[in-house]
């Protein structure tokens, strides 16, 4: 088979900036901004969209407005909220806010696990024993993140089987899709075709997404081995915000105008405005104040030639 011969005709992209990328900022960003923000990126047409964490805001402090952020936003149809839920607290939260949708997170590795949550990963799965059923039972959808797939910060290298067998009890337990992180941008792409190799086998392709931080410019290389061996959905955050406060080094997200502008040309339907997205961008830079990374969002979206 030749190269590119297995390309989707579109692809589903999931918005992480408002939760990724302001939990990662020195400065808290006022609620309204977020909403402005928000707002844009759903005029630019992104579809399922990453909003805040309900997690303890002794711990993430940037997001403990998480009610506010849900509340204040206007439901528009086909658009998907979701927001981060790490214990029963933050489900109840979850339910009082109305979210559509929550994503529980552990790590491939237990030292990012025990920095992230304070807890080991056996724990962990036994606190989302209590979330994820419960979760599902009031109507709301539930995603999962395994972390560190790639390699931790703190132990390096990491066992894939790990993460795999995390991914398949969090299946297993009722998460409708898992998205493997590479926390701190470590992937390459053979790496990246050994653990989509070794998670298809057991795993059917529409369950898995993958989440890749783009800190050494690897991210766009391991979303086309993926695209390849048959992933169709992507995390990315616009204008490259992103990183984990307890994942020293962990830099940017993918920015999402740069796969939505790779995806364009290779013809593959996202459903997003490149234009509006780039704008979105601008209003991201704006709200948060300082330079943002992504390459799209610095460049533009044309040439100065045309
Ligand atoms: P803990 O301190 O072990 O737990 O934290 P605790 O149960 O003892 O709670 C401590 C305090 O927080 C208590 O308050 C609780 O009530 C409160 P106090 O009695 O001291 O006043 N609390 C809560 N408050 C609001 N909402 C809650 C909640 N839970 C407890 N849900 C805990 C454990 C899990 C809570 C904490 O470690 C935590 O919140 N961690 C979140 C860390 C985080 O958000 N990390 C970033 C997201 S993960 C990521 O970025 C990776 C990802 O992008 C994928 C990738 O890139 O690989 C997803
Ligand atoms: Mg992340």
């Amino acid at each position: 088979m030749g190269l590119f011969s297995n390309l989707p005709p579109e692809v589903s992209v999931y918005e992480v900036s408002a939760r990724d990328g302001l939990q990662n900022e020195a400065v808290t960003v006022a609620t309204t901004r977020k909403v402005r923000m928000i707002d844009a990126l759903v005029d630019a047409g992104l579809s399922r969209i990453e909003i805040s964490s309900f997690v303890s805001p002794k711990w993430v402090p940037q997001l403990a407005d998480a009610e506010e952020v849900v509340r204040l936003m206007p439901r528009r149809e086909g658009v998907t909220f979701s927001a981060l839920c790490p214990n029963v607290r933050g489900l109840e939260r979850a339910k009082a806010s109305g979210i559509e949708e929550i994503g529980v997170f552990i790590s491939g590795s237990e030292t990012h696990n025990l920095k992230n949550v304070n807890k080991s990963t056996v724990d962990t799965l036994a606190v989302f024993s209590d979330v994820i059923g419960p979760a599902v039972e009031a109507g709301i959808k539930v995603r999962g993140y395994v972390s560190t797939v790639w390699g931790c910060p703190f132990e390096g290298e990491v066992d894939p089987k790990k993460s795999l067998a995390i991914a398949e009890q969090l299946l297993a337990e009722g998460c409708y899709q898992v998205s493997l992180g590479d926390t701190i941008g470590v992937g390459t792409p053979v790496q990246t075709r050994d653990i989509i190799e070794l998670f298809l086998a057991s795993v059917p392709p529409e369950a898995v997404a993958l989440h890749l931080h783009d800190t050494r410019g690897t991210a766009l290389a391991n979303v086309l081995v993926g695209l390849e061996m048959g992933i169709r959905t992507f995390d990315a955050a616009v204008a490259g915000l992103g990183g984990c406060p307890y994942a020293p080094g962990a830099a940017g997200n993918l920015a999402t105008e740069d796969l939505v502008y790779t995806l364009n040309g290779m013809g593959i339907e996202t459903g997003i405005d490149l234009e509006k997205l780039w704008r979105a961008g601008q209003v991201a830079e704006a709200i948060i104040g300082r330079d943002l990374p992504g390459k799209v969002h610095r460049a533009g979206v044309r040439s100065l030639r045309s």
